[in-house]
């Protein structure tokens, strides 16, 4: 029999331990054998809950009893939770986490202290929700030489989207159906802005290099400008709008990306809607595998949080291997890499279009826009796009094309 102790007894918290309550029959035959849950950390008493007998609000109750085996950690958050997974760690405790804001932070260092210890940190949790995309990445395609990984990595981002393009909806009125329906946070920043999804592409590309990418040198661009008569355009051009995490590899290192791009809908990511979560990886022998299910939400990121507790309890006093460590991997200058994009402009700027972007641009047209017009370009580095596009009088937008 295992002892676990669970952390944050908040929406992903309650999601594990009512998977290891519904679950039981299932965890125990893969854990091969009983896990009990003896503590959950929360600040708050819960009367009537099932569990409300195993609620502490001390650390040092779970950290001092030797008994405790795994920590799962769903609180959220920097700090107290570096603290207290670290503490974890030293004592030989194995973690695994949800956390994706701790895990690109702090995650080699947490994998190194593990090591050390002799025991694991596992976060399969943090990236994608229920996707099992890291211990794909970390065992199936760990022989593939992986050049690139493509990924719908934010669920609130991809709601409000695909909002704006089925319904025809602007982007603050989606974002405030999502906050009334609990879908968006009050505080939305992380997730339109990028941040979540730009730290969660920090840990895809740490996973791929085997070193350490952080997410501040990760070029982020949230979904905030967009708009209907992008929509508009798009649907003229056979694509959708969806915000990527992208990385691909190169002679030099890597490019790493977070931005909204026009999508042909042909592809099979633009068929990802609502919030859904979506993860293509390219190997070199295996070419394209996609991996699609719920990015967030409680049962699916609690069921991986749970996958990583069977995994540790099945490899008790070792340490499983996730590929990561503090070296800092080469990324490449994003400026030199290669798209196609898509511009809005002033429609008195025709002309000033071609004579920078050449006469062989594509002209996208939309009765539903008036006095402007827009285009898609050749294949142009992002460094060339950008010197060019200063140089139009009267932009209005740009948007990469995948
Ligand atoms: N805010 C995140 C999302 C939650 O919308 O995807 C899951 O990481």
């Amino acid at each position: 029999m295992s002892k676990v102790a669970v952390l944050g007894y908040g929406t992903v918290g309650s999601g594990v331990v009512e998977v290891l309550d519904v679950n039981s029959a299932e965890v125990e035959e893969s854990a091969g054998e009983k896990i009990e849950l003896k503590y959950i950390l929360d600040l708050r008493d819960f009367p009537g809950d099932k569990h409300q007998d195993q609620v502490v609000h001390d650390i040092e109750v779970i950290l001092n009893d030797p008994e405790i085996d795994v920590i799962c950690e769903t609180m959220g958050g920097l700090e107290p939770a570096f603290t207290f997974e670290k503490r974890a760690l030293e004592k030989g405790i194995s973690v695994c986490t949800s956390n994706k804001e701790l895990v690109a932070a702090h995650g080699p260092e947490l994998v190194r202290i593990a090591k050390e210890h002799n025991c694991s940190f596992l976060f399969e949790a943090s990236v994608g929700g229920g996707i099992p995309i890291l211990r794909t990445l970390n065992t199936s395609l760990r022989h593939e030489k992986i050049d690139s990984i493509t990924g719908i990595l934010n669920g609130t981002t991809n709601y409000i989207l695909t909002k704006m393009d089925k319904d025809k909806i602007g982007f603050a009125t989606v974002l405030k159906e999502a906050q009334d329906k609990g879908y968006a946070e009050r505080k939305p920043e992380a997730d339109i802005e990028g941040y979540d999804a730009c730290r969660k592409t920090a840990i895809l590309a740490s996973l791929l290099s085997g070193q350490y990418v952080s997410y501040e040198d990760i070029e982020t661009e949230g979904i905030t400008k967009i708009t209907q008569q992008d929509f508009a355009y798009a649907k003229s051009l056979g694509m959708s709008i969806k915000l990527l995490g992208m990385i691909k590899k190169n002679n030099s290192g890597f490019f790493t990306m977070v931005s909204p791009f026009l999508i042909p809908l042909e592809n099979p990511l633009a068929l990802v809607n609502e919030v859904f979560n979506a993860i293509v990886v390219h190997g070199n022998m295996l070419g394209n595998t996609m991996y699609y299910g719920k990015g967030a939400g409680k049962e699916a990121t609690a069921s991986a949080v749970v996958a990583d507790l069977i995994d540790i309890i099945v490899h008790k006093k070792s340490h499983i291997d996730v590929n990561l460590n503090d070296i800092p991997a080469e990324l490449s200058d994003n400026g030199n890499y290669v798209h196609r994009f898509f511009v809005r402009v002033d429609e008195s700027t025709e002309d000033e279009a071609r004579e920078l972007f050449g006469s062989n641009i594509e002209i996208v047209e939309s009765s539903e826009v008036f006095g402007e017009f827009a285009f898609v370009t050749d294949l142009i580095s992002e460094k060339d796009f950008k010197t060019k596009y200063t140089k139009l009088s009267k932009a209005k937008a740009f948007l990469r094309e995948l």
